[in-house]
């Protein structure tokens, strides 16, 4: 796929709505700047929820949304990368933290633990680097096959765990939910 396809690929996905505070609806690409212009509180924005309709997200692919101004990839996983990322020893990893706040503190970074629980081919990561805040490349991209910041060389499998390079922690998790088969909340 060339990158212009890619590009409106990522386009044509990115179809959802967004609620904020009391009954603000609005669809696609208004959403941001509707908001924006609102500018909301901090405490009106650490409550606001996004809706994503992921029914247009094919097997092998990603969806990047904008939530609370940080990029949250959702990735639908091969059964290849479930598989590789379910192969991997705990002891193998950098950090063992499941970067979960879904599960309790500290639950063991388990690909159990990062993916959708009885969705396990949905992966959904805030998609900010931990070491210094870059956007990693996705799509197999890096040595693990999952994501590759290019900025100084950080390598993510495809549980979205850091494998190689600078940064510290994995790719950490936002709080989500599936609200019907093909709907997700974030926030
Ligand atoms: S910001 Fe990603 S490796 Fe430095």
């Amino acid at each position: 796929m060339s990158h212009a396809e890619e590009h409106e690929g990522t386009r044509r996905d990115f179809l959802y709505y967004a609620t904020a505070g009391a009954g603000v609806v609005a669809t696609g690409a208004a959403v941001w700047p509707l908001v924006n212009q609102m500018n909301p509180s901090a405490d009106v924005q650490a409550l606001s929820s996004i809706f994503v309709d992921i029914s247009g997200v094919a097997v092998g692919t990603q969806l990047t949304v904008n939530f609370l101004g940080k990029p949250v990839f959702i990735r639908h996983r091969t059964q290849e990368e479930i598989d590789a990322a379910r192969a991997v020893d705990l002891s193998e990893l950098i950090d063992q933290n499941a970067e979960n706040p879904n599960l309790p503190a500290g639950a063991p970074a388990t690909d159990e633990n990062r993916a959708i629980a009885g969705k396990e081919e949905w992966l959904i990561m805030t998609g900010v680097c931990t070491h210094l805040g870059c956007v990693p490349l996705g799509n197999g991209a890096g040595d693990f096959g999952g994501w590759f910041c290019p900025c100084h060389g950080s390598h993510y499998d495809t549980a979205g765990r850091i494998r190689r390079g600078p940064a510290p922690q994995n790719l950490h998790i936002p709080v989500v939910s599936f609200v019907d088969d093909t709907t997700i909340q974030l926030g």
